[in-house]
């Protein structure tokens, strides 16, 4: 039947009701006269400290204009809601894809699919640009932390699971492509970006991805198939180009390949602004972009910078032949199909009981729990040394240091809040630091002094006080194109810090990143190494596994390597030399018998 309701309404609308659902407006932009689909890109928050109501307020009002406009077609809200909801304040941050990938835990990630759908649903909204199912094949890439890693099944895995979490279970014979979301807690969800993204040059964001087809189809193109066979609504087109050609214009991979040949049924969405990105005058005007792009089997335009003129263009082109009327009837029943599959005309408003799922304890704990099973171990004791975790909880004195100890932000990272993420403690509401959870993990009795970065001279006095001591350091949060870095040297004063604690007392390190760091210098100086990746709001996950109440499980979702100058160096390559391989990781016991 929702063939027979897609055909229907599609006959009763008008060019420009047509071309109208093809576009998807900023929140900010978004006025009652003008309103299809909406997004809240890259953390537009409505404010930063905004409640779930407050967003469910914001878009009950876009709905309701929606709904009262002549044939009454609801709008679809997007949001990035990459690691739990992270745009709403006092929401549930979960590690970023690269912690779940060290997880190699499919049914958590299905579970974490499920908590983020629901609260996204607290604040109204029924769609996200998620999972990034990019295959990160350069660490240099400023998305590394997005994808879940360099292997391709590994990110298979983990898409199926995901896309399952926020859609539901595809039921049994459903048909390949078609996209499903499973009731009013789920949300549609969007495999991005396709395709190639993470096999820039040199891990450029946006760049070229130079390789034959054939390893294209080998590497960064099955976790599509996976998200298309678990009914994915939609997926959106990566601004990179691929051999030259920008992914945005690609007809033959857009078209004849994901829509004709995977048989992928839900809707093809632009990145932000993309299709002016590709306007470069004087040889190709914004009416030729516009050309290309909808020609190439773009369905839904994210940000048509000028959408007057964006609307005049495409009704002008099919009026003159130079765009088919039977491409833009194919792009909008694409996007009436998946808006009937969310079920958004029986139920279109934000559902206020839906309030209470938003930072949820049992959504904590889910959160807590990926945490603990995304810390990969590389390093146990010195040569010849005892063990060194997990650490004792009733040590007389212990001194935890480094900027990533007590700063709730940087261990978010970014998409949190705010597109770029912020370092500091005043942005995500509810979360427990490093420090704070070191605070209540040890005993009563045990002093915690804690210095960012301690001074040299007074560490080598006092350092026979201390019994071990935790340092933590990391990345500044980042989103696309600013994390993109070519040396990727543990920032300043890390290093420092390590060599200066680590120097004269036992020590271990935790390098809170979204992608291995050049450590190799500094590795003899530590008792114990610890990749925490980016874990979000609950820091307790990194204490359960320190103090031994659980055990460390996980693996390296990527290669650690040396020196950036064996970059791009994957599991596989015929020249491997990694410090530390795909895969690697130590475990130990849970004292408390917690696996
Ligand atoms: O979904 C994102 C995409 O991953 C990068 N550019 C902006 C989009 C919307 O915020």
């Amino acid at each position: 039947p929702i063939n027979e309701r897609v055909d229907d309404l599609l006959s009763r609308m008008t060019l420009e009701e047509k071309i109208g659902q093809m576009s998807q407006i900023e929140r900010a932009n978004a006025t009652t006269e003008v309103i299809e689909n909406v997004l809240s890109g890259g953390g537009s928050v409505p404010s930063e400290k905004a409640t779930a109501s407050v967003w469910q307020k914001m878009v009950t009002a876009m709905q309701k204009a929606a709904l009262k406009t002549r044939l009454g077609i609801p709008i679809i809200y997007g949001i990035d809601a990459v690691h739990g909801n992270n745009n709403v304040y006092n929401a549930t941050i979960f590690p970023h894809n690269v912690g779940l990938g060290a997880t190699r835990d499919p049914n958590l990630v299905k579970r974490i699919g499920e908590a983020t759908a629901h609260e996204a649903r607290a604040t109204g909204i029924p769609y996200t640009f998620a999972p990034c199912v990019a295959v990160c094949r350069d660490p240099r890439w400023g998305r590394c932390y997005e994808s879940y890693g360099e292997d391709t099944r590994l990110v298979q895995l983990m898409t199926s699971n995901m896309v399952t979490g926020l859609q539901g279970d595809v039921p049994a014979k459903h048909p390949k492509g078609v996209p499903f979301v499973g009731g009013p807690k789920k949300v549609a969800g969007c495999a991005k970006h396709f395709v190639g993204d993470g096999g820039t040059q040199r891990g450029i964001n946006e760049n070229n991805t130079v390789m034959s087809f054939h390893d294209l189809m080998r590497i960064h193109m099955p976790p599509y198939d996976n998200a298309v066979i678990k009914g994915i609504s939609t997926v959106m087109i990566s601004y990179s180009s691929f051999n030259g050609v920008k992914m945005h214009e690609n007809k033959f991979l857009i078209t004849d390949t994901l829509k004709n040949k995977m048989n992928f049924r839900g809707f093809v969405i632009t990145d932000w602004q993309a299709v002016d990105r590709i306007t470069n005058p004087p040889h190709k005007h914004y009416y030729h972009s516009i050309q290309e792009t909808i020609h190439a089997g773009i369905d839904m335009v994210m940000i048509p910078y000028d959408y007057p003129e964006f609307v005049a263009d495409l009704v002008k082109q099919v009026k003159q032949g130079q765009i088919k009327l039977d491409r833009v009837n194919d792009a909008v029943s694409r996007i009436l199909r998946v808006k009937f599959a969310m079920g958004l005309f029986e139920d279109p408003l934000p559902d206020p009981r839906l309030t209470k799922e938003l930072g949820a304890q049992e959504h904590r704990a889910l959160a807590r729990e990926a945490v603990r099973k995304s810390l990969v171990l590389l390093k146990n004791g010195k040569k010849g040394e005892k063990p060194t975790l997990p650490l004792a909880k009733k040590a007389k004195k212990i001194l935890v240091a480094g900027s990533h100890a007590h700063d709730l932000g940087n261990q978010c990272g970014g998409w949190t809040i705010k597109w770029q993420g912020k370092s500091g403690n005043n942005l995500t509401g509810v979360g427990t630091t490093i420090l704070e959870a070191i605070k209540k993990a040890v005993s009563k009795n045990t002093s915690v002094e804690y210095s960012e970065r301690p001074d040299k001279d007074d560490l080598t006095k006092s350092a026979n006080d201390y019994e071990y001591a935790v340092v933590v350091v990391g990345e500044p949060p980042y989103a696309e194109t600013a994390g993109d870095n070519q040396n990727l040297t543990v920032p300043s004063p890390g290093a420092e810090v390590i060599k200066d604690v680590c120097g004269v007392m036992k020590c271990v390190v935790l390098v809170v990143s979204g992608r291995p760091l050049v450590i190799h210098p500094y590795v003899d100086y530590m008792d114990a190494l610890v990749a925490a990746w980016l874990p979000g709001t609950e820091g307790q996950g990194v204490t359960d596994v320190l103090f031994g109440d659980y055990g460390f499980t996980g693996k390296l979702p990527r290669t650690w390597f040396k020196s950036v100058d064996q970059l791009p160096m994957n599991y596989g390559d015929k020249r491997y030399d990694p410090l530390f391989p795909f895969g690697y990781g130590l475990s130990t016991k849970a004292a408390g018998g917690h696996n």
